[in-house]
């Protein structure tokens, strides 16, 4: 499967943003296009803007959030369907911006989940263990715990992406070293085979955490890394491209 780079692009971006996504459009050439998936997840403000500019260049859009009800009185959330409305094709669920700034626990991160694919979106499911939780040793145990409340198992297995996002690598400069990726990517996928059986073989899981384009061939080249979620470099062309084409390099 041709690996995913993902932009996450939070809550980060005016309509003067919108020439960077040109660039991005402009730069996933057919080669590129024909080596690796693209997103951009960007603020939902700019989704309709984004989606109407995408042309047939293939960059799928996705939101950052969605609510797990259909539609109601909750204001300011957004559903999944009417990011699917506005143009998305998948949402980030579960970030561990949202788990910590907005309260939100695995149960509520599940239901999200299935609301994603309720409105024929792909799911992006996040999972990562703290700063703390790594020093003390729990690294595996915390993402494992996630991972098993976040993922519900009647999900389509082809409608999931598993995010691992260690929260001490977000934003920080500092990344987990190539043998700890390997570790936990491994863990992943051994949890996701006793949840979905073989299908649980080909979902993939990307790596996100400070992924820039000096780091991205190695991050990218580690066992398991089916891709990257990419917040601070996916904000400019010429940070997000170098990382596709860096996704594109390696041969699998
Ligand atoms: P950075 O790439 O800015 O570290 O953010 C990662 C992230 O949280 C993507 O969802």
């Amino acid at each position: 499967m041709k690996p995913l780079i993902a932009g996450n692009w939070k809550m980060n971006g005016l309509s003067a943003s919108l020439a960077e996504f040109d660039a991005m459009v402009a730069g996933y050439d057919v080669v590129l296009r024909s080596a690796v998936d693209l997103m951009v997840c960007p603020p939902t403000t700019l989704l309709t803007s984004m989606a109407v500019r995408v042309g047939t260049s293939g960059i799928a859009l996705g939101g950052q959030d969605c609510h797990a009800a259909i539609q109601g009185a909750h204001t300011g959330c957004i559903s999944a369907e009417m990011i699917a409305d506005a143009g998305g094709t998948s949402v980030i669920v579960g970030h561990s911006e949202r788990r910590a700034d907005h309260h939100e626990t695995s149960e509520m991160v599940a239901a999200k989940a299935k609301a994603a694919l309720r409105a024929g979106l792909l799911a992006i499911i996040c999972v990562g263990e703290t700063k703390s939780e790594r020093l003390e040793g729990k690294a595996l145990a915390v993402v494992g715990q996630q991972l098993k409340e976040s993922v519900p198992v009647d999900l389509d297995a082809s409608r999931v992406v598993i995010a691992y996002e260690p929260v001490w690598a977000i934003g920080t400069g500092l990344t987990p070293t190539t043998a700890d990726v390997i570790e936990m990517h491994a863990h992943i996928r051994a949890l996701l085979s006793d949840l979905f059986g073989a299908a649980g073989a080909s979902i993939r899981i990307l790596y996100g955490g400070s992924v820039k384009p000096s780091n991205a061939a190695e991050l990218l080249s580690a066992a398991n890394v089916g891709g990257a979620l990419v917040g601070g470099a996916s904000l400019k062309a010429a940070d997000f491209l170098p990382i596709a084409q860096a996704a594109a390099a390696i041969v699998r």
